[in-house]
């Protein structure tokens, strides 16, 4: 490339700086196409998340939002045949194995769904220290952090409820919580303000932007909440299985 010669760098001295630009994405999704059946649902998406960065992707019910976050935190997998890019964290996730992906979430990243998916029979503390155990955490270390997380979230008192004594924004946030617990790079939430009334909805947005704040923390949002997806750093538009 005459751009490289013009700057004086060699194609190998080029190649490092690309990788080292990749590893400063927190996302790096390329070509990412999603078929049921005979359903095209993602037709190509290409998208980069930077660290620290809270993008909201909003769009028609339908139009392959919860797909392409499936896919992108891991949960799911692109189709098979056509050729993809993604990296989360500097990570290729296509060279994975399922056991090494399994690993990768656990560690470093965070999901928040609509409905919360707290463990009903486990207490709020127990629900959040779940996935630090799954990684071979030790009890106690989790537990102090845990106690930690929930007190940074308002929930000091409501250590040992469980899920159905929890009002709907406390479920949520016990769910944030839970997301945190492993220091994940990014979270991943999907319409997580979908199931609470707009005082508990405004708190929650609110939070996410704490979290950035003060921990650098990464977000993807799946929302219908026009309130958040202004909020966000950058909002991006889906349709039809593609980005707008
Ligand atoms: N597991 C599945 N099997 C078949 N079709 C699916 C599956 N998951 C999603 N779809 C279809 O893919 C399309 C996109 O779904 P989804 O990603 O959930 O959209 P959104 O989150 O934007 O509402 C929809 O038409 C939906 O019915
Ligand atoms: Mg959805």
């Amino acid at each position: 490339m005459i751009v490289l010669r013009i700057l004086g760098l060699s194609s190998k001295s080029y190649k490092i700086i690309c990788i080292f630009a990749k590893i400063k994405k927190m996302i790096v999704a390329k070509n990412i196409y999603k078929t049921y059946g005979t359903l095209e649902v993602l037709k190509g998406v290409n998208l980069h998340i930077k660290k620290s960065e809270i993008v909201a992707i909003v769009g028609p019910s339908g139009a392959g939002k919860t797909t392409l976050l499936q896919i992108l935190g891991t949960l799911d997998k692109p189709a098979s045949e056509k050729t993809h890019e993604l990296f989360v964290n500097g990570i290729s996730i296509k060279n994975l194995s399922d056991k090494e992906v399994s690993a990768f979430r656990n560690q470093h990243i965070g999901f928040i769904f609509q409905f919360h998916q707290l463990l009903p029979e486990f207490t709020a503390l127990e629900n959040v220290c779940i996935p630090a155990f799954i990684g071979g955490k030790e009890k106690k270390e989790t537990e102090k952090r845990a106690k930690e997380l929930l007190d940074f979230l308002g929930l000091s008192n409501r250590y040992h409820h469980k899920p159905s004594a929890l009002s709907g924004g406390e479920q949520q946030r016990v769910a944030v919580a839970r997301a945190l617990i492993n220091s994940p790079a990014v979270i991943f939430a999907d319409e997580p303000s979908g199931n609470l009334d707009s005082v508990s909805a405004k708190k929650l947005h609110e939070l996410f932007f704490k979290l950035r704040d003060e921990f650098g923390q990464t977000f993807v949002l799946v929302t219908h909440n026009k309130e958040l997806a202004e909020m966000a750093d950058r909002k991006l538009e889906m349709k039809d299985g593609v980005i707008v």
